[in-house]
C-alpha cells in the first residue's frame, strides 16, 4: 500500500498482473459502483458498502458477466464459435452466457433443469429473447453429460463448442472474481475505508476463490465470508479450495488453501438451493424500504440476511463490512407468485 497525499492506494504486487494476462472480451464497464448503505448499517451496528455488481451494462448483469469477460477470452483464444452451458430454468448464468455470446458472435446452447414448462419469465424469458437454443434435463449430473453430447454433435458438424461448468465455476472464470478484489480495494482506499469483511452469496465458489485469490495477491487481510445458499458446507469448501488452487496453478502462484480456511456460513439456506420462505422475503423488503436496494430470493437476499445475523451477533468486530451485490435481477419477476404471498 502506499500513499498519494493523505489517500492510501492498493498497488498491485507483482504477482497479482498475472491475472492481466489472460486475454480477456470485454462485456461491462469497470468498477462497478460501490455505496455506503447508511440507513441499513446504522440498523445493524456496522459500517456497511454494496459493491454494486448488479449494476453493469451486460442483459442486466451481475457476478457472472465479470467470470465470463475471461472465459469468453479463452474460448475466443481458441477458436471457438458455440458456448455451451448448463444451470436451473432461473439461471442467471446461463442468461449472462447467452448474452455474452451474442455480443461475441457465437451461438450458444443452455441446458437448464428442470424439464417442464416453465412460464417464460424473467431469466427464463431472455434467454429465449436471446435465442438461446434450450434444452431440458432433470438433474445437473444430467445436465452435464447433455453438455458433452451437444459438444459432440457440434463437432461432427465441424463446429467448434467451448463448455461452461455450471456457474462459470472454471480457473478463467475465478480470474474475474481476483481482478474484481483489486477494484474493490481499490475504491476502499480511496475512500479511505479500512475493510475488515467481504461477504456474498456462495454458489459454485467461484466469486468466492476469485476474491480469496486475489485477496492473497495482494497481501490484503480482508475475510471473504460465503454465505452458502445451495451445497453441503464440506462439498462448498472443498469447490472454493479446489478452485483456488486451479487458478493459482493458472497463473503461476503459490497459493493453496485447505477447505477447513475457507470461510462459508451454513445456516442461511432456508430449506435449501431457491427454496424461498417468508424471512427471504421479509429481508427483500427490508433492503427495498431501508436502502431502496432490489435483492432476489434466490441469492442476494439470503447473503444478506446471514449478513444481518452475523452483525447481531457482534461477528463483524475488524473493519467495514462490503457486501457484494451479485446480480440475480430477473429472480423476483421469475418468483413473483411466491413473493406476493409474503408481501
Ligand atoms: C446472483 C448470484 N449470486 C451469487 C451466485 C453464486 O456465485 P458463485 O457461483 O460464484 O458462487 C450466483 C450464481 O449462481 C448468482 O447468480
Amino acid at each position: 500500500m502506499i500513499f498519494i497525499g493523505s489517500r492510501q492506494v492498493t498497488v498491485p504486487g507483482a504477482m497479482f498482473w498475472r491475472v492481466y494476462r489472460f486475454p480477456r472480451y470485454r462485456l461491462i464497464s469497470l468498477p462497478t459502483p460501490l455505496e455506503k448503505a447508511e440507513n441499513l448499517g446504522r440498523r445493524l451496528g456496522i459500517e456497511l458498502y454494496v459493491k454494486r455488481d448488479d449494476v453493469m451494462e451486460l442483459a442486466l448483469g451481475g457476478n457472472k458477466a465479470r467470470k465470463l469477460e475471461y472465459i469468453l477470452g479463452d474460448a475466443l483464444a481458441k477458436g471457438c464459435d458455440t458456448l455451451i452451458t448448463i444451470g436451473a430454468y432461473h439461471s442467471n448464468h446461463a442468461r449472462l452466457t447467452a448474452a455474452a455470446a451474442r455480443k461475441a458472435g457465437l451461438d450458444v446452447h443452455l441446458v437448464l433443469t428442470p424439464p417442464g414448462s416453465p412460464e417464460p419469465q424473467g431469466n427464463l424469458l431472455l434467454d429465449m429473447l436471446l435465442g438461446a437454443e434450450i434444452h431440458y434435463a432433470s438433474s445437473e449430473e444430467e445436465a452435464t453429460s447433455m453438455m458433452e453430447e451437444i459438444a459432440s454433435r457440434l463437432k461432427e458438424r465441424g463446429r467448434n463448442p467451448y463448455i461452461i461448468p455450471v456457474g462459470g465455476s472454471s480457473p478463467y472464470g475465478v480470474l474475474g472474481y481476483a481482478a474484481a478484489a483489486l477494484e474493490i480495494m481499490q475504491q476502499l482506499r480511496s475512500m479511505g475505508v479500512e475493510p475488515g469483511y467481504i461477504v456474498h452469496a456462495s454458489g459454485t465458489g467461484t466469486t468466492q476463490a476469485g476474491l480469496i485469490l486475489g485477496l492473497k495477491l495482494l497481501g490484503a487481510e480482508v475475510e471473504v465470508v460465503g454465505i452458502g445458499i445451495s451445497r453441503p458446507l464440506r462439498e462448498a469448501r472443498e469447490r472454493v479450495s479446489r478452485l483456488v488452487g486451479e487458478a493459482a496453478k493458472l497463473l503461476g502462484v503459490d497459493v493453496g488453501l485447505e477447505p477447513e480456511e475457507i470461510v462459508i456460513m451454513d445456516d442461511y439456506k432456508f430449506g435449501g438451493y431457491a427454496k424461498i420462505t417468508r424471512e427471504v422475503v421479509e429481508t427483500m423488503k427490508l433492503a427495498a424500504r431501508v436502502e431502496g436496494l432490489i435483492l432476489d430470493p434466490v441469492y442476494t437476499a439470503k447473503a444478506l440476511y446471514g449478513l444481518m445475523d452475523l452483525a447481531s451477533k457482534g461477528y463483524f468486530e475488524k473493519g467495514a463490512v462490503v457486501f457484494i451485490h451479485t446480480g440475480g435481477t430477473p429472480i423476483p419477476f421469475q418468483k413473483a407468485d411466491i413473493i406476493t404471498k409474503y408481501l
